[in-house]
Protein backbone atom coordinates (compact mmCIF):
# COMPACT_ATOMS: atom_id res chain seq x y z
CA UNK A 1 0.00 0.00 0.00
CA UNK A 2 0.99 3.88 -0.75
CA UNK A 3 3.57 5.01 2.49
CA UNK A 4 4.20 1.66 3.50
CA UNK A 5 7.52 0.15 3.62
CA UNK A 6 7.94 -2.18 0.49
CA UNK A 7 5.46 -0.22 -1.89
CA UNK A 8 6.40 0.26 -5.32
CA UNK A 9 8.19 3.76 -5.27
CA UNK A 10 11.36 4.77 -4.53
CA UNK A 11 10.70 5.38 -0.75
CA UNK A 12 11.19 1.87 1.06
CA UNK A 13 11.41 2.55 4.67
CA UNK A 14 8.89 3.18 7.22
CA UNK A 15 8.87 6.57 8.23
CA UNK A 16 10.41 7.92 11.55
CA UNK A 17 8.27 9.73 14.12
CA UNK A 18 8.68 13.10 15.19
CA UNK A 19 10.85 13.75 18.80
CA UNK A 20 12.06 16.48 20.75
CA UNK A 21 14.71 13.49 22.42
CA UNK A 22 18.58 14.26 22.35
CA UNK A 23 19.15 11.66 19.77
CA UNK A 24 19.72 11.09 16.64
CA UNK A 25 16.99 8.28 15.22
CA UNK A 26 17.20 6.48 11.59
CA UNK A 27 13.98 4.00 10.49
CA UNK A 28 13.93 0.59 11.37
CA UNK A 29 16.96 -1.91 9.72
CA UNK A 30 19.15 0.94 10.05
CA UNK A 31 22.36 1.71 11.73
CA UNK A 32 24.53 4.67 12.37
CA UNK A 33 28.25 5.80 13.39
CA UNK A 34 29.49 9.13 14.81
CA UNK A 35 32.45 10.17 12.34
CA UNK A 36 34.58 13.61 12.90
CA UNK A 37 33.23 15.04 15.36
CA UNK A 38 34.29 18.84 15.74
CA UNK A 39 38.04 17.96 17.12
CA UNK A 40 38.69 15.34 15.53
CA UNK A 41 42.24 15.50 14.18
CA UNK A 42 42.80 15.29 10.40
CA UNK A 43 45.52 12.66 10.70
CA UNK A 44 45.59 9.76 13.49
CA UNK A 45 48.92 11.46 14.42
CA UNK A 46 47.21 14.90 15.24
CA UNK A 47 46.71 16.91 18.39
CA UNK A 48 43.62 15.24 20.73
CA UNK A 49 40.56 16.84 20.97
CA UNK A 50 40.50 18.09 24.48
CA UNK A 51 36.63 18.24 26.00
CA UNK A 52 36.87 21.32 28.10
CA UNK A 53 37.84 23.16 24.88
CA UNK A 54 41.00 23.89 25.44
CA UNK A 55 43.07 22.87 22.23
CA UNK A 56 44.65 26.20 21.47
CA UNK A 57 44.22 27.69 17.52
CA UNK A 58 47.09 25.91 16.52
CA UNK A 59 46.17 22.46 17.41
CA UNK A 60 42.22 23.63 15.88
CA UNK A 61 44.31 23.88 12.49
CA UNK A 62 45.32 21.12 12.55
CA UNK A 63 41.79 19.44 13.98
CA UNK A 64 38.15 18.89 12.07
CA UNK A 65 36.29 22.74 12.65
CA UNK A 66 33.21 23.25 13.98
CA UNK A 67 29.42 23.36 12.76
CA UNK A 68 29.48 20.74 9.27
CA UNK A 69 27.34 21.75 6.89
CA UNK A 70 27.67 21.59 3.01
CA UNK A 71 29.85 18.22 2.02
CA UNK A 72 30.50 15.92 -0.38
CA UNK A 73 32.85 12.54 -0.86
CA UNK A 74 34.91 12.52 -3.60
CA UNK A 75 36.01 8.55 -4.07
CA UNK A 76 39.53 7.36 -3.92
CA UNK A 77 41.03 3.94 -5.95
CA UNK A 78 39.64 2.02 -8.26
CA UNK A 79 36.13 1.04 -9.18
CA UNK A 80 34.54 -0.30 -6.03
CA UNK A 81 37.45 0.77 -3.62
CA UNK A 82 35.57 3.92 -3.92
CA UNK A 83 32.56 2.99 -2.60
CA UNK A 84 34.95 2.02 0.88
CA UNK A 85 37.82 4.86 0.51
CA UNK A 86 37.73 8.61 -0.23
CA UNK A 87 37.63 12.27 0.78
CA UNK A 88 35.15 13.58 2.76
CA UNK A 89 34.83 17.33 1.75
CA UNK A 90 32.54 19.42 4.54
CA UNK A 91 32.60 23.24 5.24
CA UNK A 92 32.33 24.56 8.57
CA UNK A 93 29.99 27.02 8.40
CA UNK A 94 30.24 29.52 12.26
CA UNK A 95 31.46 28.74 15.51
CA UNK A 96 29.58 29.04 19.06
CA UNK A 97 32.18 30.66 21.30
CA UNK A 98 30.40 30.12 24.52
CA UNK A 99 31.51 26.11 23.33
CA UNK A 100 34.53 27.16 21.56
CA UNK A 101 36.68 28.71 24.43
CA UNK A 102 36.79 26.70 28.35
CA UNK A 103 35.82 30.24 29.25
CA UNK A 104 33.24 31.59 26.21
CA UNK A 105 33.45 34.52 24.53
CA UNK A 106 33.87 36.99 27.02
CA UNK A 107 37.05 38.65 27.04
CA UNK A 108 38.00 38.31 23.40
CA UNK A 109 41.96 38.02 22.60
CA UNK A 110 44.55 37.63 19.43
CA UNK A 111 44.44 33.67 20.37
CA UNK A 112 40.74 33.33 20.22
CA UNK A 113 40.16 35.08 17.16
CA UNK A 114 43.02 32.77 15.55
CA UNK A 115 41.43 29.49 17.16
CA UNK A 116 37.77 30.95 15.61
CA UNK A 117 39.37 31.56 12.41
CA UNK A 118 40.91 27.95 12.17
CA UNK A 119 37.68 26.26 13.23
CA UNK A 120 36.39 27.74 10.21
CA UNK A 121 36.37 26.70 6.51
CA UNK A 122 36.49 23.89 5.20
CA UNK A 123 38.26 19.87 6.21
CA UNK A 124 39.48 17.87 3.98
CA UNK A 125 39.92 14.58 5.37
CA UNK A 126 40.18 11.03 4.03
CA UNK A 127 37.54 8.43 5.24
CA UNK A 128 37.85 4.67 4.74
CA UNK A 129 35.75 1.92 6.23
CA UNK A 130 37.94 -0.96 7.52
CA UNK A 131 35.94 -4.25 9.01
CA UNK A 132 32.92 -2.39 8.81
CA UNK A 133 33.93 0.64 10.77
CA UNK A 134 34.61 4.16 8.88
CA UNK A 135 37.47 6.09 10.22
CA UNK A 136 40.12 9.01 9.33
CA UNK A 137 43.33 7.09 7.54
CA UNK A 138 46.94 8.99 7.51
CA UNK A 139 46.38 11.09 3.70
CA UNK A 140 48.40 12.81 2.05
CA UNK A 141 45.42 14.75 0.92
CA UNK A 142 44.28 15.91 4.19
CA UNK A 143 44.09 19.96 4.62
CA UNK A 144 42.20 22.48 5.92
CA UNK A 145 41.21 25.91 4.16
CA UNK A 146 40.34 28.20 7.26
CA UNK A 147 39.38 31.75 7.72
CA UNK A 148 43.62 32.78 7.23
CA UNK A 149 44.69 30.50 4.15
CA UNK A 150 45.90 33.05 1.19
CA UNK A 151 43.65 32.91 -1.38
CA UNK A 152 43.29 34.19 -5.44
CA UNK A 153 40.73 35.71 -7.38
CA UNK A 154 40.04 35.14 -10.75
CA UNK A 155 37.02 36.02 -12.84
CA UNK A 156 36.13 39.85 -13.74
CA UNK A 157 36.96 41.16 -9.96
CA UNK A 158 40.98 40.87 -9.56
CA UNK A 159 42.61 41.15 -6.43
CA UNK A 160 44.25 44.57 -7.21
CA UNK A 161 40.88 46.14 -7.99
CA UNK A 162 41.07 49.55 -5.60
CA UNK A 163 37.45 48.13 -3.34
CA UNK A 164 39.70 44.80 -2.84
CA UNK A 165 42.97 46.42 -1.45
CA UNK A 166 42.91 45.74 1.98
CA UNK A 167 45.50 46.08 4.78
CA UNK A 168 46.38 42.67 4.20
CA UNK A 169 47.08 39.80 2.19
CA UNK A 170 43.68 38.06 0.31
CA UNK A 171 42.92 35.31 2.61
CA UNK A 172 40.71 32.92 4.30
CA UNK A 173 36.99 31.47 3.54
CA UNK A 174 34.07 32.40 5.90
CA UNK A 175 30.74 31.58 6.53
CA UNK A 176 30.47 28.30 4.26
CA UNK A 177 26.95 27.14 3.88
CA UNK A 178 26.29 25.19 1.13
CA UNK A 179 28.17 23.41 -1.69
CA UNK A 180 28.98 21.97 -5.25
CA UNK A 181 31.12 20.22 -7.43
CA UNK A 182 32.28 20.48 -10.57
CA UNK A 183 32.43 18.05 -13.96
CA UNK A 184 36.07 18.44 -13.14
CA UNK A 185 35.92 17.23 -9.61
CA UNK A 186 36.66 20.41 -7.45
CA UNK A 187 34.67 21.37 -4.69
CA UNK A 188 33.23 24.99 -4.40
CA UNK A 189 32.76 26.19 -1.13
CA UNK A 190 30.04 29.40 -0.97
CA UNK A 191 30.56 32.45 1.58
CA UNK A 192 27.02 33.03 3.48
CA UNK A 193 26.67 35.34 6.39
CA UNK A 194 30.05 36.80 6.18
CA UNK A 195 28.76 40.18 7.17
CA UNK A 196 28.96 39.61 11.17
CA UNK A 197 32.53 39.14 11.80
CA UNK A 198 32.75 43.10 11.05
CA UNK A 199 32.05 45.24 13.31
CA UNK A 200 33.91 48.50 14.88
CA UNK A 201 33.53 50.68 18.29
CA UNK A 202 34.13 53.61 16.39
CA UNK A 203 31.02 55.84 16.72
CA UNK A 204 31.97 58.32 13.83
CA UNK A 205 31.56 55.00 11.24
CA UNK A 206 28.42 54.45 9.60
CA UNK A 207 27.81 51.94 6.68
CA UNK A 208 27.59 53.14 3.34
CA UNK A 209 24.13 51.71 1.31
CA UNK A 210 26.50 49.38 -0.65
CA UNK A 211 27.66 47.64 2.68
CA UNK A 212 23.90 48.53 4.52
CA UNK A 213 22.74 46.34 1.47
CA UNK A 214 24.38 43.45 2.63
CA UNK A 215 24.26 43.52 6.20
CA UNK A 216 27.02 45.46 7.93
CA UNK A 217 26.87 47.20 11.23
CA UNK A 218 28.77 48.25 13.91
CA UNK A 219 28.10 45.19 16.10
CA UNK A 220 28.49 42.70 13.36
CA UNK A 221 26.61 38.85 14.67
CA UNK A 222 28.68 39.51 18.30
CA UNK A 223 31.35 37.32 17.35
CA UNK A 224 33.60 41.23 18.49
CA UNK A 225 37.10 39.71 16.53
CA UNK A 226 37.44 43.52 15.82
CA UNK A 227 38.07 44.11 19.55
CA UNK A 228 41.23 41.92 19.07
CA UNK A 229 42.53 41.90 15.07
CA UNK A 230 41.93 45.03 12.83
CA UNK A 231 41.43 43.24 10.11
CA UNK A 232 37.78 42.48 10.99
CA UNK A 233 37.35 46.44 12.22
CA UNK A 234 34.75 47.99 9.09
CA UNK A 235 36.55 51.91 10.41
CA UNK A 236 40.45 50.95 9.95
CA UNK A 237 40.11 48.19 7.03
CA UNK A 238 36.91 48.77 5.30
CA UNK A 239 37.58 47.09 1.65
CA UNK A 240 38.56 43.72 3.70
CA UNK A 241 35.17 42.84 3.73
CA UNK A 242 34.58 42.99 -0.24
CA UNK A 243 36.62 39.58 -0.14
CA UNK A 244 34.12 38.40 0.99
CA UNK A 245 30.32 36.56 -0.62
CA UNK A 246 32.24 34.54 -3.25
CA UNK A 247 32.00 31.53 -4.35
CA UNK A 248 35.38 29.46 -3.71
CA UNK A 249 36.83 26.62 -5.47
CA UNK A 250 39.09 24.08 -3.95
CA UNK A 251 40.99 21.52 -5.47
CA UNK A 252 40.49 18.33 -2.96
CA UNK A 253 43.80 16.51 -4.94
CA UNK A 254 45.79 18.62 -4.53
CA UNK A 255 46.59 20.53 -1.09
CA UNK A 256 49.25 22.83 -2.29
CA UNK A 257 46.71 24.67 -4.26
CA UNK A 258 45.29 27.90 -3.39
CA UNK A 259 41.41 28.41 -3.05
CA UNK A 260 40.35 30.61 -5.95
CA UNK A 261 37.27 33.43 -5.52
CA UNK A 262 35.47 32.71 -8.34
CA UNK A 263 33.76 36.29 -8.77
CA UNK A 264 31.78 35.71 -12.19
CA UNK A 265 29.51 33.90 -10.30
CA UNK A 266 28.34 37.29 -8.18
CA UNK A 267 29.04 38.73 -4.64
CA UNK A 268 26.04 37.84 -2.29
CA UNK A 269 25.29 35.50 0.69
CA UNK A 270 25.84 32.50 -1.58
CA UNK A 271 24.17 29.69 0.25
CA UNK A 272 24.97 27.19 -2.34
CA UNK A 273 26.43 26.50 -5.81
CA UNK A 274 24.71 23.45 -7.97
CA UNK A 275 26.58 22.75 -10.56
CA UNK A 276 25.23 20.84 -13.97
CA UNK A 277 26.20 20.39 -17.41
CA UNK A 278 24.14 21.45 -20.53
CA UNK A 279 25.53 21.45 -24.13
CA UNK A 280 28.62 21.28 -23.23
CA UNK A 281 28.36 24.37 -21.01
CA UNK A 282 28.35 24.75 -17.49
CA UNK A 283 25.35 26.12 -15.29
CA UNK A 284 25.50 26.90 -11.32
CA UNK A 285 22.82 27.88 -9.79
CA UNK A 286 23.06 29.52 -6.21
CA UNK A 287 20.44 31.22 -4.00
CA UNK A 288 21.05 34.73 -1.47
CA UNK A 289 19.86 33.46 1.56
CA UNK A 290 18.24 36.35 2.65
CA UNK A 291 14.42 37.70 3.43
CA UNK A 292 13.44 39.04 0.64
CA UNK A 293 16.49 38.36 -1.49
CA UNK A 294 17.42 36.55 -5.06
CA UNK A 295 17.86 33.43 -7.13
CA UNK A 296 20.71 33.19 -9.74
CA UNK A 297 22.24 31.49 -11.90
CA UNK A 298 25.56 31.40 -13.74
CA UNK A 299 26.00 30.20 -17.48
CA UNK A 300 29.32 29.55 -18.64
CA UNK A 301 30.43 30.67 -21.95
CA UNK A 302 31.19 27.49 -24.59
CA UNK A 303 32.59 24.71 -23.90
CA UNK A 304 33.57 24.30 -20.71
CA UNK A 305 36.03 21.70 -21.76
CA UNK A 306 37.66 23.81 -24.29
CA UNK A 307 38.18 26.17 -22.02
CA UNK A 308 39.61 23.87 -19.90
CA UNK A 309 42.08 22.62 -22.71
CA UNK A 310 43.40 26.38 -22.97
CA UNK A 311 44.07 25.90 -18.91
CA UNK A 312 40.83 28.64 -17.90
CA UNK A 313 38.63 27.96 -15.52
CA UNK A 314 35.03 27.25 -16.95
CA UNK A 315 33.98 29.57 -14.30
CA UNK A 316 35.69 32.78 -15.04
CA UNK A 317 33.58 33.09 -18.03
CA UNK A 318 29.74 33.37 -18.50
CA UNK A 319 27.06 35.62 -17.39
CA UNK A 320 25.29 35.62 -14.57
CA UNK A 321 21.50 36.26 -14.32
CA UNK A 322 18.69 36.11 -11.51
CA UNK A 323 14.97 34.71 -11.70
CA UNK A 324 11.72 36.39 -12.16
CA UNK A 325 9.13 34.66 -11.43
CA UNK A 326 5.64 35.97 -12.51
CA UNK A 327 2.61 34.52 -11.24
CA UNK A 328 1.15 32.88 -14.44
CA UNK A 329 3.69 29.76 -13.71
CA UNK A 330 6.41 31.10 -16.15
CA UNK A 331 9.75 32.96 -15.41
CA UNK A 332 12.65 34.71 -16.98
CA UNK A 333 16.85 34.66 -16.22
CA UNK A 334 17.53 38.77 -16.13
CA UNK A 335 21.08 39.12 -17.20
CA UNK A 336 23.45 41.17 -14.73
CA UNK A 337 25.86 42.21 -17.36
CA UNK A 338 27.08 46.22 -17.89
CA UNK A 339 26.07 47.98 -20.34
CA UNK A 340 22.49 45.43 -20.35
CA UNK A 341 19.16 47.02 -19.34
CA UNK A 342 19.97 49.70 -16.66
CA UNK A 343 23.39 48.84 -15.38
CA UNK A 344 25.08 51.08 -17.11
CA UNK A 345 28.21 54.20 -16.83
CA UNK A 346 24.61 56.56 -17.12
CA UNK A 347 23.16 54.79 -14.35
CA UNK A 348 26.42 54.75 -11.91
CA UNK A 349 27.59 51.20 -12.67
CA UNK A 350 31.57 51.37 -13.83
CA UNK A 351 31.90 47.79 -15.00
CA UNK A 352 31.30 44.09 -14.74
CA UNK A 353 32.99 44.19 -11.68
CA UNK A 354 31.48 46.60 -10.21
CA UNK A 355 28.16 45.30 -11.14
CA UNK A 356 29.82 41.48 -9.20
CA UNK A 357 30.67 42.99 -6.32
CA UNK A 358 27.28 45.20 -5.92
CA UNK A 359 25.24 41.93 -7.30
CA UNK A 360 22.26 42.57 -4.89
CA UNK A 361 21.99 45.94 -6.38
CA UNK A 362 22.42 44.97 -9.78
CA UNK A 363 19.45 42.45 -9.16
CA UNK A 364 17.41 45.14 -7.34
CA UNK A 365 17.81 47.37 -10.55
CA UNK A 366 17.22 44.53 -12.62
CA UNK A 367 13.37 43.96 -11.09
CA UNK A 368 14.33 40.04 -10.04
CA UNK A 369 11.87 38.45 -7.94
CA UNK A 370 12.03 39.21 -3.82
CA UNK A 371 11.99 35.27 -2.22
CA UNK A 372 11.77 33.89 1.06
CA UNK A 373 15.41 32.80 2.14
CA UNK A 374 16.54 30.65 -0.98
CA UNK A 375 18.54 28.16 0.75
CA UNK A 376 19.51 24.84 -1.55
CA UNK A 377 19.20 24.38 -5.01
CA UNK A 378 19.41 20.85 -6.67
CA UNK A 379 18.88 19.58 -9.71
CA UNK A 380 16.77 15.92 -10.34
CA UNK A 381 18.71 13.67 -12.42
CA UNK A 382 16.05 11.82 -14.15
CA UNK A 383 13.96 15.22 -15.60
CA UNK A 384 16.28 18.47 -15.04
CA UNK A 385 13.70 19.85 -12.68
CA UNK A 386 15.81 22.01 -10.52
CA UNK A 387 14.24 22.63 -7.01
CA UNK A 388 15.43 25.28 -4.59
CA UNK A 389 14.15 25.32 -0.44
CA UNK A 390 12.80 28.73 0.82
CA UNK A 391 13.33 28.08 4.26
CA UNK A 392 10.69 30.98 5.54
CA UNK A 393 10.22 34.26 5.26
CA UNK A 394 8.08 37.44 4.85
CA UNK A 395 5.71 36.28 2.20
CA UNK A 396 6.84 38.49 -0.66
CA UNK A 397 4.98 39.63 -3.21
CA UNK A 398 3.43 37.04 -6.21
CA UNK A 399 2.42 33.65 -6.18
CA UNK A 400 5.89 32.09 -6.21
CA UNK A 401 6.16 33.35 -2.05
CA UNK A 402 2.47 32.03 -1.66
CA UNK A 403 2.32 31.98 1.98
CA UNK A 404 2.43 35.08 4.10
CA UNK A 405 3.49 35.24 6.57
CA UNK A 406 5.95 32.20 5.73
CA UNK A 407 6.91 30.53 9.13
CA UNK A 408 7.45 26.84 7.35
CA UNK A 409 8.71 27.76 4.20
CA UNK A 410 8.49 25.99 1.36
CA UNK A 411 9.80 24.20 -1.83
CA UNK A 412 9.81 25.55 -5.43
CA UNK A 413 10.56 23.64 -8.64
CA UNK A 414 10.84 24.89 -12.37
CA UNK A 415 11.79 23.27 -15.66
CA UNK A 416 14.06 25.23 -17.87
CA UNK A 417 12.66 25.90 -21.46
CA UNK A 418 13.29 22.77 -23.74
CA UNK A 419 14.91 21.38 -20.23
CA UNK A 420 18.13 23.38 -20.98
CA UNK A 421 19.82 24.52 -18.10
CA UNK A 422 21.30 27.59 -20.55
CA UNK A 423 17.96 28.83 -21.35
CA UNK A 424 16.26 32.39 -20.69
CA UNK A 425 12.96 31.32 -19.77
CA UNK A 426 11.04 28.72 -17.41
CA UNK A 427 8.03 27.16 -15.89
CA UNK A 428 7.25 26.73 -12.45
CA UNK A 429 5.35 25.49 -9.71
CA UNK A 430 5.48 24.94 -5.48
CA UNK A 431 6.43 21.40 -5.13
CA UNK A 432 5.06 21.67 -1.37
CA UNK A 433 4.33 23.67 1.34
CA UNK A 434 6.08 22.89 4.33
CA UNK A 435 4.18 23.32 8.31
CA UNK A 436 1.69 21.14 10.19
CA UNK A 437 -2.25 21.03 9.25
CA UNK A 438 -2.56 21.97 12.70
CA UNK A 439 -1.76 25.24 13.05
CA UNK A 440 -2.34 25.66 8.76
CA UNK A 441 -5.28 23.74 6.91
CA UNK A 442 -3.69 25.23 3.32
CA UNK A 443 -0.69 22.12 4.20
CA UNK A 444 -1.12 18.81 2.84
CA UNK A 445 1.50 16.69 5.47
CA UNK A 446 0.53 14.25 8.03
CA UNK A 447 2.29 12.87 11.26
CA UNK A 448 4.33 11.06 8.73
CA UNK A 449 5.71 13.94 7.06
CA UNK A 450 5.44 17.25 8.78
CA UNK A 451 8.20 19.37 8.44
CA UNK A 452 9.21 23.23 8.73
CA UNK A 453 12.20 25.27 7.33
CA UNK A 454 13.38 23.10 4.70
CA UNK A 455 17.05 24.08 4.11
CA UNK A 456 19.25 21.35 2.82
CA UNK A 457 18.57 19.59 -0.48
CA UNK A 458 19.86 16.95 -2.39
CA UNK A 459 19.31 14.39 -5.22
CA UNK A 460 20.53 10.86 -5.45
CA UNK A 461 21.23 9.68 -8.67
CA UNK A 462 17.89 7.22 -8.11
CA UNK A 463 15.74 10.36 -8.25
CA UNK A 464 15.02 10.45 -4.50
CA UNK A 465 15.09 14.04 -3.27
CA UNK A 466 16.39 14.29 0.01
CA UNK A 467 15.44 16.81 2.36
CA UNK A 468 16.87 18.82 4.86
CA UNK A 469 15.45 20.83 8.04
CA UNK A 470 16.65 24.30 9.70
CA UNK A 471 14.12 25.63 12.23
CA UNK A 472 15.84 28.23 14.24
CA UNK A 473 16.14 27.81 18.20
CA UNK A 474 13.71 30.52 18.20
CA UNK A 475 11.03 28.46 17.30
CA UNK A 476 12.49 24.57 17.44
CA UNK A 477 9.60 22.41 19.60
CA UNK A 478 7.73 25.95 20.48
CA UNK A 479 3.98 25.75 20.52
CA UNK A 480 3.88 29.01 19.88
CA UNK A 481 5.66 29.46 16.50
CA UNK A 482 3.65 26.02 15.95
CA UNK A 483 6.52 23.92 15.50
CA UNK A 484 5.82 21.43 19.05
CA UNK A 485 4.35 18.95 16.77
CA UNK A 486 6.88 19.39 14.39
CA UNK A 487 9.98 19.04 17.07
CA UNK A 488 13.24 18.76 16.32
CA UNK A 489 14.89 19.13 12.95
CA UNK A 490 14.82 16.40 9.95
CA UNK A 491 15.59 14.78 7.24
CA UNK A 492 12.73 13.87 4.90
CA UNK A 493 13.09 12.24 1.04
CA UNK A 494 10.64 12.40 -1.36
CA UNK A 495 9.55 10.58 -4.47
CA UNK A 496 9.17 13.76 -7.27
CA UNK A 497 6.62 11.46 -9.44
CA UNK A 498 4.70 10.26 -6.67
CA UNK A 499 5.01 13.87 -4.32
CA UNK A 500 5.33 11.18 -1.37
CA UNK A 501 7.45 12.45 1.03
CA UNK A 502 8.66 10.33 4.63
CA UNK A 503 10.82 11.42 7.52
CA UNK A 504 13.60 9.40 7.54
CA UNK A 505 15.69 10.94 10.01
CA UNK A 506 15.31 13.16 13.36
CA UNK A 507 18.42 15.01 14.56
CA UNK A 508 19.20 15.98 18.25
CA UNK A 509 17.94 18.67 20.05
CA UNK A 510 19.20 22.89 19.25
CA UNK A 511 21.27 21.21 16.23
CA UNK A 512 19.77 21.55 12.57
CA UNK A 513 20.67 18.57 9.97
CA UNK A 514 22.57 19.55 6.73
CA UNK A 515 25.21 18.54 4.16
CA UNK A 516 24.01 14.60 2.87
CA UNK A 517 26.17 12.55 0.19
CA UNK A 518 26.30 9.17 -0.30
CA UNK A 519 28.84 6.55 -1.73
CA UNK A 520 28.63 6.16 -5.55
CA UNK A 521 27.16 2.92 -4.44
CA UNK A 522 24.11 4.42 -2.24
CA UNK A 523 24.93 2.10 0.28
CA UNK A 524 26.77 4.16 2.74
CA UNK A 525 25.40 8.21 3.52
CA UNK A 526 27.33 11.16 5.43
CA UNK A 527 25.04 13.32 6.96
CA UNK A 528 25.89 16.44 8.67
CA UNK A 529 24.24 17.37 12.59
CA UNK A 530 25.29 21.16 12.40
CA UNK A 531 25.04 23.16 15.84
CA UNK A 532 23.84 20.26 18.57
CA UNK A 533 23.30 22.25 21.95
CA UNK A 534 22.59 25.88 20.72
CA UNK A 535 21.05 27.96 22.83
CA UNK A 536 16.98 27.19 22.77
CA UNK A 537 13.97 28.95 23.85
CA UNK A 538 12.85 25.06 24.19
CA UNK A 539 15.62 23.89 26.83
CA UNK A 540 17.99 27.24 27.62
CA UNK A 541 21.38 28.53 27.04
CA UNK A 542 24.78 26.63 27.18
CA UNK A 543 27.33 28.77 29.32
CA UNK A 544 30.84 27.84 29.95
CA UNK A 545 29.40 26.14 33.89
CA UNK A 546 26.74 24.27 31.61
CA UNK A 547 27.84 23.69 28.37
CA UNK A 548 25.04 20.69 28.10
CA UNK A 549 22.22 22.85 28.77
CA UNK A 550 20.50 21.66 25.62
CA UNK A 551 22.27 18.27 24.90
CA UNK A 552 25.28 16.84 25.31
CA UNK A 553 24.99 14.56 21.92
CA UNK A 554 27.18 13.03 20.40
CA UNK A 555 29.75 11.83 23.19
CA UNK A 556 27.04 12.39 26.26
CA UNK A 557 29.98 12.60 28.51
CA UNK A 558 29.07 14.64 32.06
CA UNK A 559 32.13 16.70 31.40
CA UNK A 560 32.34 17.18 28.01
CA UNK A 561 30.15 19.21 25.27
CA UNK A 562 28.15 18.94 22.29
CA UNK A 563 29.66 18.51 19.11
CA UNK A 564 28.96 19.19 15.72
CA UNK A 565 29.39 15.58 14.22
CA UNK A 566 28.94 13.79 10.29
CA UNK A 567 27.08 10.66 11.00
CA UNK A 568 27.64 7.91 8.94
CA UNK A 569 24.49 5.74 8.10
CA UNK A 570 23.77 2.10 6.37
CA UNK A 571 21.10 -0.33 6.18
CA UNK A 572 21.57 -3.76 8.41
CA UNK A 573 21.35 -5.48 5.30
CA UNK A 574 23.50 -3.14 3.27
CA UNK A 575 21.24 -2.08 0.33
CA UNK A 576 20.66 0.95 -1.01
CA UNK A 577 19.41 4.16 1.75
CA UNK A 578 16.23 5.05 1.45
CA UNK A 579 15.06 1.87 -1.14
FE1 LIG B 1 23.66 28.67 6.22
FE2 LIG B 1 21.15 29.63 4.70
O1 LIG B 1 21.91 28.41 5.72
CA1 LIG C 1 23.46 26.76 9.94
CA1 LIG D 1 21.75 26.20 5.11
CA1 LIG E 1 19.15 27.82 7.18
Amino acid sequence: APGKPGSRGLLGFAPVPTSSDDAFTVPPGYETQVLIPWGTPLSPRGPKWRKDGSNTAAEQERQIGMNHDGMHFFPLGRGKEGNRRGLLVLNHEYVDQQLLFPDGPTEMTREKVAKALAAHGVSVVEVEERKGVWQVVESRYARKVTGTTPVEFSGPVKATHPKLRSNNAPMGTLNNCSHGVTPWGTYLTCEENWNGYFGTEDSSWSPTPEQARYGINAGGFGYRWHLADERFDVARNGNELNRFGWVVEIDPTNPKAKPVKRTALGRFKHEGCTVVESRGRVVAYSGDDQDGDYIYKFVGDGNWRAHRALGRSPLDHGTLYVAKFEDDGRGTWLPLSFGTGPLTKKNGWQDQADVLIRTREAADALGATKMDRPEWIAVNPKNKDVYCTLTNGTGWPGEANPRTPNPYGHIIRWAEKGKDHTATTFTWDIFVLAGDPAYDSSVDLNEDNIFGSPDGLWFDDEGRLWIQTDISNSSQNLASRGYDNIANNAMLAADPRTGEIRRFLVGPRGCEITGVITTPDRRTMFVNVQHPGEASAAWGSPSPANPRAVSNWPDFDPEGRPRSATVVIRRTDGGVIGA
